[in-house]
């Protein structure tokens, strides 16, 4: 049996946070398994690992909390993240009856809508950040209009789904700092986001329906109702500013795109796989098990380092480079088996509807400053100032 290789490299330095892939680069140079001894977790970093763990839950378990800090896990133990089959479908079912691809259909046209305006107003403008005024807009109206939220309580979201995201990582100084901003979100959820103050046609409604049906305990309502909030906001956010970003680098494959629309769906999965906004989530081992040759004992927190396997050499070739061609439809950026990202056929609505928009009035983007975001769970770009040449238009 060979020794487990161990590296104390750090992946919560705000450098590492900005860019970790010098490090993921070396851990999977290290071994299939590498011991990251600051957090004591186990690391998976090649993708042909990660991939096996997400399709096996029985082995690689999310009941015991898929994130770093032990307090952080238990006390999100049971929400649909944190939970296994059959506890697991049943939240599922319920929480993902809105977001089937075959319901796309229904909300088509307010995403269209709210793209075509805020391209033309932007486009227009000619300079503008592409994080917070472009790629912010879809994603908050979704969770105004289609959640159906109270008022009060919006221009606090962002900032409270971010923080919820800062508490992914090891209770660090982010960690700590964001836990009151998490403590007003829950009392949000909880007091405001209620029956009689949430809108009766929106996914908050529906959730509340489902449980006096009997599908759902009434006590899941809150738990679910995050589900359609934190994971649905900067994750799209993040995937838009760094496709905007990809394409500023390189211009060549924004012509592919304006020149054949049926590339967008590949572009899309290229970005995600290349700038992966959620880098890892975690699993605990409910037995004891082997993976590519290195035993771990029944127990063991393991890391699948999703931002890792998606540039894995031994999976994708010239795994750095941006290629809209490639159709790499097998990334890991939204997971895969029983856990895959069931928020990932609206994501990918927005963000499809945005690059259409965005391919018949722009011929070029460029960039002018971009600021990275440093959060314990998340990876992309905070700021992302642009300028745009339009159709037509000559630098
Ligand atoms: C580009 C945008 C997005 C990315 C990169 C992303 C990423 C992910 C990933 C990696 C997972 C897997 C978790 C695991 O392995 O344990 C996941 C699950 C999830 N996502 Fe997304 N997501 C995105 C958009 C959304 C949206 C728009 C929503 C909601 C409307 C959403 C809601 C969820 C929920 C509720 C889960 C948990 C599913 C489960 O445990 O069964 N996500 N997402």
């Amino acid at each position: 049996m060979s020794a487990i290789p161990v590296s104390d490299a750090d992946l919560y330095t705000p450098g590492a946070r900005a860019d970790p892939y010098p490090i993921y680069r070396e851990l999977r140079a290290l071994g299939p398994v590498v011991h990251l001894s600051r957090y004591d977790l186990y690391a998976l970093p090649r993708y042909h690992d990660v991939r096996a763990a997400l399709m096996d839950w029985r082995t690689f378990s999310s009941a015991r909390g898929v994130f770093v800090d032990p307090g952080m896990n238990a006390q999100l133990e049971g929400i649909t993240l944190c939970s296994d089959p059959p506890e697991h479908t049943a939240m599922r079912a319920v929480l993902g009856r809105p977001l089937r691809q075959d319901r796309m259909r229904d909300i088509t046209p307010t995403i269209e809508a709210e793209a075509e305006r805020i391209v033309t107003e932007l486009v227009d403008r000619g300079t503008f950040d592409a994080a917070t005024e472009l790629a912010e807009h879809l994603p908050m109206a979704v969770v105004s209009d289609l959640v159906g939220l109270p008022d009060r309580g919006r221009a606090k979201m962002l900032e409270w789904a971010a923080a919820m995201w800062d508490m992914q990582g090891p209770a660090d100084e982010r960690f700590e700092a964001a836990a009151p901003m998490v403590g007003e979100f829950m009392d949000y959820v909880a007091q405001e986001a209620v029956p009689g103050r949430i809108h009766p046609e929106g996914w908050a409604t529906h959730l509340h329906q489902a449980a006096d049906r009997g599908e759902l305990a009434p006590d899941k309502c809150p738990a679910l109702m995050l589900d359609y909030i934190t994971p649905s906001l900067d994750t799209t956010i993040l995937a838009i500013t760094n496709t905007i970003a990809l394409f500023a680098r390189h211009p060549d494959q924004w012509d592919l795109l304006r020149a054949d629309r049926s590339l967008i769906p590949h572009a899309i999965n290229e970005s995600l796989r290349l700038e992966t906004p959620v880098p890892q989530f975690s699993r605990v081992l409910t037995e004891d098990h082997t993976i590519d040759g290195v035993p771990l004992p029944a127990g063991t927190r393991v890391a699948l380092l999703y931002g890792s396997a998606n540039r894995d050499e031994r999976h994708y070739p010239d795994p750095e480079r941006f290629d809209i061609t490639r159709r790499p439809s097998d990334h890991l950026a939204f997971g895969r088996g029983e856990h895959v990202c069931v928020g990932m056929h609206l994501a990918r609505l927005e963000m499809g509807t945005l690059l259409d928009r965005l391919a018949d009035r722009v011929s070029r983007f460029d960039t002018i400053t971009s600021t990275p975001l440093i959060n314990n769970g998340l990876r992309g770009l905070e700021h992302l100032e642009v300028t745009v040449q339009t159709a037509g238009q000559r630098g």
